[in-house]
């Protein structure tokens, strides 16, 4: 079911049960297209998501001369071999995708034709000069309007590839600094905290010469050669929403194969067994280099606890959903040390305290964080901000709520998960299109 109209409605008190596959993992999708693009020879991308935030950046590959063609849920795409592309100045809209836009500063920066990056209302309140400020560096021309798009980048003689420190833990800074470096000639560093490090291995699967220690990256620079064939693993993200909802809820299970299970992004599922929950992995092996696995879960009760710093990057698309697991735990739980929240599609900080005051679920705000106090959870009518992981959060709460659960302004979990509605009500949750 695609989502024409704006808000939800989730019915309450409902059990999920059953074994799911989830969509391919977004991250890694953008990886998969944009090294690809950029590679000799051509790779065929199996499982890739399709939804829009990974048409922005099929849609900006094409740009740089990528030749992309789709053949249900797989992309053939014949690569540039980093050639440096001219063409007349171009316009490209990124939508609400901060992955398509920020990676591809880095692209765009080193070619031969001038562009203007936009992107919609929620895209163009964020801040992109954490990554222009580095690129500048290596001496793109590349101009915000006041930290936030449109961003305009202009063509220039040569990247110019130094060492970099970046002191927030930002996979798409990192990455965005990583591309543009490939169109450069001599090895540098970024030495930075731990972040995902998709861009990295995808790199690696097309022979790029790249260490990886503790702290820091060290490139150099090169030919990347197409591995022929990248699967794309279930994202995790995704499959979050189920995870959480089959432990909160009574009577619940569900298993989920296929799921990229790379520990700089699997801090929910050790965060969710710290507060008690039932899961087991199997089947654990690696596809390109990436780590994936099956899950299986099942109801659980949980405690609050307070959720350790180190865990928070590897778990920062999923604290909306680590809210709610905690306003269904015993006492309080903790979440500090994630101000990156401000500034993801939503304030998600604000969002989750608004939600959770809506449900009568008490909280405690901090600029960089929040206490959530474990209770009943109110039936409410709620906004998502246009934020796709707060919507469909608040759909999941459903499960546990005592009414029913009205969610406005949904129409962005197409960015991510656009089979969402589908597969929730296959398992058990009753979601419907509301006036
Ligand atoms: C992403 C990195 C994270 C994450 C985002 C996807 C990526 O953002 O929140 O949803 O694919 O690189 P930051 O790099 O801002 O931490």
């Amino acid at each position: 079911m695609s989502i024409e109209k704006i808000n939800l409605l989730a019915t309450s008190n409902t059990k999920i049960n059953g074994c799911i596959d989830v969509p391919g993992d977004k991250s890694i999708s953008h990886r998969a297209i944009i090294i690809s693009s950029i590679a000799h020879g051509r790779t065929k991308i199996n499982g890739y998501l399709n939804a829009a935030d990974i048409n922005a950046t099929i849609n900006a590959c094409r740009a740089i001369g990528a030749d992309i063609k789709i053949n249900n849920d797989t992309l053939i795409i014949d690569g540039n071999d980093l050639e440096r592309t001219h063409g007349d100045n171009i316009e490209l809209n990124f939508g609400n995708s901060g992955t398509s836009m920020r990676l591809m500063m880095g692209v765009l920066s080193a070619q031969k034709f001038s562009s203007i990056l936009i992107g919609d209302e929620s895209l163009n309140k964020r801040p992109m000069n954490r990554v222009s400020n580095p690129l500048l560096r290596m001496n793109a021309i590349i101009k915000t309007s006041d930290g936030t798009p449109p961003v305009t980048i202009d063509p220039i003689p040569f990247i110019k590839c130094v060492d970099h420190k970046v002191g927030i833990a930002s996979a798409q800074i990192k990455s965005s600094i990583m591309l543009a470096g490939l169109y450069g000639d001599n090895s540098f560093r970024i030495t930075t905290p731990r972040s995902r490090d998709h861009t990295e291995i995808m790199l690696s699967e097309f022979g790029c010469n790249i260490t990886i220690d503790s702290d820091s990256i060290k490139m150099e620079p090169g030919k990347l050669v197409t591995p022929d064939i990248i699967n794309v693993p279930g994202d995790i993200s995704s499959a979050a929403f189920f995870i959480v909802g089959s432990i909160i809820s009574n009577n619940s299970q569900i298993m989920i194969k296929n799921v990229g299970l790379n520990p700089l992004r699997a801090g929910l599922i050790e965060i969710l067994i710290m507060m008690g929950a039932n899961i087991q992995i199997t089947d654990v092996k690696k596809v390109n280099g990436e780590l994936i696995g099956t899950i299986y879960t099942e109801s659980s009760t949980l405690n609050g606890i307070e959720i350790p710093k180190k865990l928070i990057s590897s778990s920062i698309d999923e604290l909306p959903l680590i809210v709610l697991a905690a306003s269904q735990a015993k006492g309080k739980t903790s979440i500090r040390n994630a101000e990156e929240l401000r500034i993801k599609e939503s304030d998600r900080i604000l969002s989750m305290i608004k939600m959770m005051d809506s449900f009568k679920i008490s909280t405690d705000e901090f600029p960089d964080g929040m206490n959530i106090y474990g209770g009943t959870i109110r039936g409410a009518r709620v906004n998502s901000y246009g934020d796709h992981r707060i919507a469909m959060t608040a759909l999941i709460a459903s499960l546990v709520s005592d009414s029913d659960i009205l969610v406005e302004d949904c129409k962005n979990i197409d960015t991510s998960f656009p089979t969402f509605i589908e597969i929730a009500n296959n398992v058990g949750l009753d979601i419907k299109k509301h006036d």
